[in-house]
Parts: structure tokens; C-alpha cells; sequence
């Protein structure tokens, strides 16, 4: 929809690249693409006003051209303990560093976003805000920090920023550079903001039916949308909350579901609105805040009088423990729906290629659920996919990924590691380079509890190796025995090979668990680096760094 402005009849004027006085930059950096999503908003907005308009990821920005820049709009997440975003790292090193130039000709503003649940909320923001304002350059309107439910103060903050900008600005209606991964097109482009209505083709439990993981393969029909996207893409997915936990809610809460509640002017009932609208399993500071106040639970009161203990209790509970817990009865229903955030999509790495499937689109999704004292609770997401029937509508769009992508050249060979659903984008993976016909080296790591249980699409894997389109499978399957084995093993067993493939080229892939996987994973090829490439740790770990830089270690993980 961005190039649709730019349009074919004025094309990008190399006098306006010269001029970059006339230009406002907007700079984004996020690692889910809600960052983007912002950006390229906002990009639209200003060059339909005439604007021209320089929109680019940090990662793929030039820090030298900052002493040409006049407008810059910067809008960038955090990531857990406030770090910056993989895409933002180099930007903010750059800027923190004492190559940063004065910046005495610049007017700047910063749009953060991040999670009121972690201690440096929206941090990264806050250090581009203040090194900008540390090198001379002048803010053109506060900073806005945003939450989790960011979409309407950064809609706000988006219209006073057109405002503030107005004046500095001469409309030359022009686009100088358009972000890449967004194309031309006539047609209705699906977003987070309007996704597609798709319909659920085939929902299948791939795990065996002793194992205790549930794993669904899903596969969902894009009919005549049009949607477009490439292996390593991610897919959101909007759902609707559990009958039952609706049901659980109301009644503990003496809520009658037939109220009429208003939420953005519209009415719902209740009922519809707990069911369609609210997120009911993550639970956020303010939320537990709330319950403290309206329940006599001094233990509560504690929780909600500190940070740390806050978290912990948001990570382990759902909104109906916290009213189990802690009941409270007195609430009104709006008020109720007014402390509740809305659903945000979750997004589902791809486990499918459009060369093969067409226009349909596969996941691989493992079922959340875990006891809470006794009681059954299930994610959110995950757990409407496992009760979808064939048949069922769910509203989604494609969250594209450019970071998670496969070599350009055909030829590279490619090494990925993606035990239990981290395995889902190399399916996509697999699936393009055999539609191409490309029989480069490839090698796939895998692990799950159970080879009888949990071999995640077994039976295709064992025909790529087949017919040569995959050269190497390593598995390792944890329960199998009375010692704990993971890809970790498998990566350092054969260290000396991976060695190898790196040095021969090959491109590194890692998706799955992040809170533990990822890093003992990325520890174990740290010492195959070490063992095998004979480096000290310090330059064992510029390897790999260097590696990420040159997009050749590519993770998604979550
Ligand atoms: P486990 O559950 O038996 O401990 C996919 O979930 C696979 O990843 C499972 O076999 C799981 O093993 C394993 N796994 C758990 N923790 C891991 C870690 N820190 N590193 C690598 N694999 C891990």
C-alpha cells in the first residue's frame, strides 16, 4: 500500500535524495513487527500528505548518514531485560559510542514500545531518546512510551507527530525509498489490523497418543485472498477465548453475561465481549493491581506491592486463578472490561512453502496446557486451534519475517536446529528448496521427548533424505533413556562437521524455545568454535557474531 503512493507516475526523484532537509526519516526496530507495522503506517500517512518520506529498518540504516538527517522518527521495542532488538543493536551501540556525531542539525522524536511487566520498560527507547538529546538533537514532541495494548496511543502519538512535523517540511510528494518487503498492490492487503477470514482445512494431533506433548499439524486454506508468504514468514492468528473459561469467569465473579458492556463505542454483552475481545490468560501489573484493591487478600496486597513477586505470579497464572485465589464479587461488569486489555494475535512461524501448498497455509502448533492446582488451564491461541474443527473460521494475516530467511544463493548450504515446534519453519524450508529443485547440503537437528511418540513429520523427513533433497538428520530424543539427550549433544558429537559446513559457507538456523534451548544451543556451537576452529572464547564469540551480522545465523525464537 506504501508503493501505491509512490505510485508509477511519480517516480523516486533523485533531487529529493540529494535534499535530504526535505526527507523525514523513520527508522524502526522490532523484533515482532509491530514496529514495522507502526512504521510503515506512519510512512503512508506522511507521504500521502506529500511528504517525502526515507523508511528503513535500523539494521539495514546507514549511522553515518545521521549527520545528513534533518526530521527522524525513531520507533523501537524492547527486548526482555531491556535489550534492544536484534535488528537495533548496531544503531544503539553506535550511538552510545564515542564515533557518534553532534547532531546539532537534527529534530528527532522517539516512539518506544514495550511490556509494563518488565522492569526497563521500554528502555531501548528511552536510550535512543537520550543519546539523541545528548548529541545536540532536538525533540520535536515527548516520547511516548507504549504497552502491550499499544495501537491507540501510537495511532495519538502518530497524528501529533504529523502536526509537529509540518512546519519543517516542504510536501514534495514524493517517496524516496520504500521499505522492501512491502509490495505494490490492488487488492485488499490483510494486516493485524484487517486479517483474513480463513478457514480451517485439516486439523491433526501428531503426537502419538501416549505422548505427553499434544502437537497439532494444521493446515488452513487462504482461498481467494492473495496472501502472500515466504518460508520463515510467521502467521497471526486471532481466537476466540474458551467457552468454559468464560463461563468460569462469570459465575465466580456473579456477573450476569447478558449486560451490556461498551468497548471503542461499539456494545457487546458480556459474554461476547469476555469471549471475542478480552485477553483473559495473560495476566498484566496493572491487572493484579486491580484485584489487590478490590480484594481483602493482604497476600495479594503483598504481590502487588512488588515487582518481582508480580511477575513471577503473572508468568504462572491465568486471570481466573487470580480470581480463584482471590476472589472479588463486587466489581462491575464495565469496569471489569475496562481493566481487561484487548486480544493481541499470536503468531505461529510458518511450517509450509506457497511453491508447494499453493494457497494454503500449514502450522505446527503445541497445545499450552498445564495444571494449576489440580485445574486445567490452556493457552489462549493454541488451545482454539486444538478445539477447531475442520471447517472453522479464524481471522489471520502474515507477519512477514525478512531475518529468518534462506540463503540467496541456492548453492549455500544450510544447517538447522529446531527441536520440538521449533522444527515447523524448516518444513517451509525443506519444502522451497525441493519445489526449486535445489539439492544443496542441508541438515536438520531435531529433538522431542519420544521417537515413538513425538517424531514430528517423521515420514517426510525420512523421504528428503530419500531422494538427496536433506544430506543430514540428527536427532535426539530426550526420554528416550535414562540420560537427558539434546540437539546440544548432537551439535557437539559432530562439531567437527558443523565445523566445516561453516567454514564451507553454510547458513545457521535456530527456532524453538528461548528461554532455554536457544541459549545452551548457541553455547554448544560457541565450543564447537572453539574446539574445532581452535579460537579463544573472546574470538569464538566474534565468530558468531559476525556470522548474525552477515545474516548467516539467522533464530527465531520465543
Ligand atoms: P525434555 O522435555 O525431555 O527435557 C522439545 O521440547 C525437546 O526439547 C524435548 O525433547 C525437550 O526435552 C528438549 N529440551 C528441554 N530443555 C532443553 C534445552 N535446555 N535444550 C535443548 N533441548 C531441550
Amino acid at each position: 500500500y506504501l508503493a501505491a503512493s509512490a505510485g508509477a507516475a511519480s517516480p523516486i526523484s533523485a533531487s529529493a535524495q540529494t535534499q535530504p532537509g526535505n526527507t523525514l526519516t523513520i527508522l524502526y526496530g522490532s523484533q515482532t513487527g509491530n514496529g514495522r507495522g507502526i512504521a510503515s503506517q506512519l510512512a503512508a500517512q506522511a507521504s500521502a500528505q506529500g511528504y517525502a518520506v526515507n523508511l528503513s529498518a535500523m539494521g539495514d540504516y546507514n549511522a553515518r548518514s545521521l549527520k545528513q538527517e534533518q526530521l527522524l522518527v525513531v520507533i523501537v521495542s524492547t527486548q526482555g531485560e531491556g535489550e534492544a532488538p536484534d535488528d537495533a543493536i548496531e544503531l544503539h551501540k553506535f550511538l552510545a559510542s564515542k564515533r557518534a556525531p553532534k547532531l546539532e542539525q537534527l529534530h528527532y522524536a522517539v516512539l518506544a514500545l514495550g511490556d509494563s511487566s518488565y522492569e526497563f520498560f521500554c528502555q531501548t527507547g528511552k536510550d535512543f531518546d537520550e543519546r539523541l538529546a545528548a548529541l545536540g538533537a532536538q525533540s520535536l514532541l515527548a516520547r511516548v512510551d507504549c504497552d502491550v495494548d499499544y495501537q491507540q496511543a501510537a495511532e495519538q502519538w502518530q497524528q501529533q507527530l504529523l502536526d509537529a512535523v509540518q512546519p519543517h517540511l516542504q510536501s514534495s510528494a514524493q517517496v524516496v525509498a520504500i521499505d522492501s518487503a512491502k509490495q505494490a498492490s490492488a487488492v485488499t492487503v490483510f494486516s493485524k489490523q484487517q486479517p483474513y477470514e480463513a478457514e480451517i482445512l485439516l486439523s491433526q494431533k501428531i503426537t502419538g497418543r501416549d505422548s505427553i506433548k499434544d502437537t497439532r499439524h494444521i493446515e488452513i486454506d487462504l482461498g481467494e485472498s492473495g496472501i502472500q508468504y515466504q518460508p520463515g514468514d510467521a502467521l497471526g492468528v486471532y481466537f476466540s477465548n474458551y467457552a468454559a473459561l468464560v463461563e468460569e469467569l462469570l459465575s465466580s465473579l456473579q456477573l450476569d453475561g447478558e449486560t451490556t458492556v461498551v468497548i471503542q463505542q461499539q456494545e457487546y454483552n458480556l459474554r461476547q465481549a469476555l469471549t471475542e475481545v478480552k485477553e483473559l490468560t495473560q495476566l498484566y501489573p496493572g491487572l493484579v493491581q486491580f484485584w489487590a484493591e478490590h480484594s481483602a487478600s493482604e497476600e495479594l496486597q503483598a504481590i502487588a506491592a512488588d515487582r518481582e513477586q508480580t511477575r513471577g505470579f503473572i508468568k504462572k497464572h491465568q486471570l481466573a486463578d487470580l480470581q480463584r485465589l482471590y476472589p472479588i464479587t463486587q466489581v462491575d461488569a464495565q469496569h471489569l472490561i475496562d481493566v481487561l486489555r484487548p486480544i493481541t494475535p499470536r503468531l505461529y512461524s510458518i511450517a509450509s512453502s506457497q511453491s508447494e501448498v499453493d494457497t494454503e497455509v500449514h502450522l505446527t502448533v503445541g497445545l499450552v496446557a498445564e495444571l494449576r492446582d489440580g485445574i486445567p488451564r490452556y493457552g489462549a491461541a493454541s488451545g482454539f486451534l486444538a478445539r477447531a474443527q475442520e471447517g472453522q473460521k479464524l481471522r489471520v494475516y502474515v507477519e512477514a519475517n525478512k531475518h529468518f530467511r534462506l540463503p540467496a544463493a541456492p548453492e549455500t548450504p544450510v544447517i538447522m536446529i529446531g527441536p520440538g515446534t521449533g522444527v515447523a519453519p524448516f518444513r517451509a524450508f525443506m519444502q522451497e528448496r525441493a519445489a526449486q529443485g535445489i539439492t544443496a547440503d542441508s541438515w536438520l537437528f531435531f529433538g522431542n521427548p519420544h521417537f515413538e511418540q513425538d517424531f514430528l513429520y517423521q515420514t517426510e523427513w525420512q523421504q528428503y533424505l530419500k531422494n538427496g533433497q536433506l544430506s543430514r538428520l540428527s536427532l535426539a530424543f530426550s526420554r528416550d533413556q535414562q540420560q537427558k539427550i539434546y540437539v546440544q549433544q548432537r551439535i557437539r558429537e559432530q562439531g567437527e562437521a558443523v565445523w566445516q559446513w561453516l567454514q564451507r559457507g553454510a547458513h545457521l538456523y535456530l527456532c524453538g524455545d528461548a528461554e532455554r534451548m536457544a541459549k545452551d544451543v548457541q553455547q554448544a556451537l560457541l565450543d564447537v568454535v572453539v574446539t574445532h576452529g581452535g579460537l579463544a572464547v573472546e574470538a569464538a564469540t566474534e565468530y558468531l557474531e559476525n556470522l548474525r551480522l552477515q545474516g548467516r545465523f539467522q533464530k527465531d525464537v520465543y
